[in-house]
């Protein structure tokens, strides 16, 4: 039959929660899985944030939900994984995409920074998917969010690539666990991405935007990556595009890693 290009859409009845979504990487993604046909909830410690993309999404036409949420915190993540189910009737797609970054090394960070580093990078995945699974029961897919940090390592900022690299093997380890349950995990691994958290690390870093920006060491194609560029190879991961492929570190990273 004649193709219907309206029908094209790839998360045409999904259900999906994006942590972080009031920024960035978070706030391009659960736009464009609203545009590709899911309900979205919208999680994020910035509830004025997380109301404005979910306000944006509704404007397109789009349906979705704000949650003011810390996803470092247990019953926070049973809160949202509770919206996607109560105000949308389930849950397929979780994309675990808030984080933080600290720019030191061992010397110049505290015990407390470390903890909360690790807290929101790590412990969330944990708990999202702790509460996510279980409302997954037709199945889902969980895309984490490591970094080309997480696998190469790189220079000032120790508890964040301690942080991203567990991220990256949690990710195989869930991927193990919960494949008989029909739901794929995957991590997506950015490098430098033009968001408010890389303009933060080069205030940090008392930095210049500009010259942080140009400066190409980890980036052969010459310029940081757009938030739009990681939320469409998050949706390949998140949609039946990718149907055997779990368990993967995806790199999108302009070459940074080669
Ligand atoms: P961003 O700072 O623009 O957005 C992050 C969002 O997460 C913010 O809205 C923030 O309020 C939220 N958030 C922070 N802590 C939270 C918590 N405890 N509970 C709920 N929400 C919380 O950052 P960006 O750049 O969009 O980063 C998104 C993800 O991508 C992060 O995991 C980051 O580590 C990762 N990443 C970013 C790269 C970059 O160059 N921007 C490179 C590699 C990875």
């Amino acid at each position: 039959g004649a193709v219907k290009l309206t029908d094209a859409v790839k998360l045409k009845d999904k259900v999906a929660v994006v942590t972080g979504g009031a920024s960035g990487i978070g706030r391009a993604t659960a736009l464009l899985f609203a545009r590709e046909g899911a309900a979205v909830v919208v999680a994020d410690l910035d509830g004025p944030g997380a109301a404005s993309a979910a306000r944006d999404i509704a404007e397109a036409g789009g349906r979705a939900v704000a949650v003011t949420a810390d996803v470092s915190v247990e019953d926070d993540c049973a809160r949202v994984v509770r919206a996607a189910v109560d105000t949308f009737g389930g849950l397929h797609v979780l994309f675990n995409n808030a984080g933080i970054i600290r720019r030191a090394d061992a010397l110049g960070t505290t015990v407390e920074e470390w903890d909360r580093v690790m807290a929101v990078n790590v412990r969330s995945v944990f708990l999202m998917c702790k509460h996510a699974v279980p409302a997954m029961t037709s199945g889902g897919s969980i895309v984490n969010t490591g970094s080309g940090w997480g696998l190469k390592g790189g220079g000032n900022a120790l508890s964040y690539c301690a942080s991203k690299a567990a991220v990256v093997n949690m990710t195989r380890a869930l991927a193990i666990d919960h494949a008989k349950a029909g739901i794929r995990v995957n991590s997506v691994n950015p490098g430098d991405t033009d968001t408010p958290m890389l303009r933060d690390e080069a205030r940090q870093l008392s930095e210049d935007w500009t010259a942080f920006a140009a400066d190409a060491a980890d980036r052969p194609m010459g310029r940081a990556g757009s938030p739009e560029e990681i939320a469409r190879a998050v949706l390949f991961l998140a949609c039946e595009d990718a149907s055997f492929v779990t368990g993967s570190a995806l790199v999108v990273d302009g070459g940074g890693l080669a």
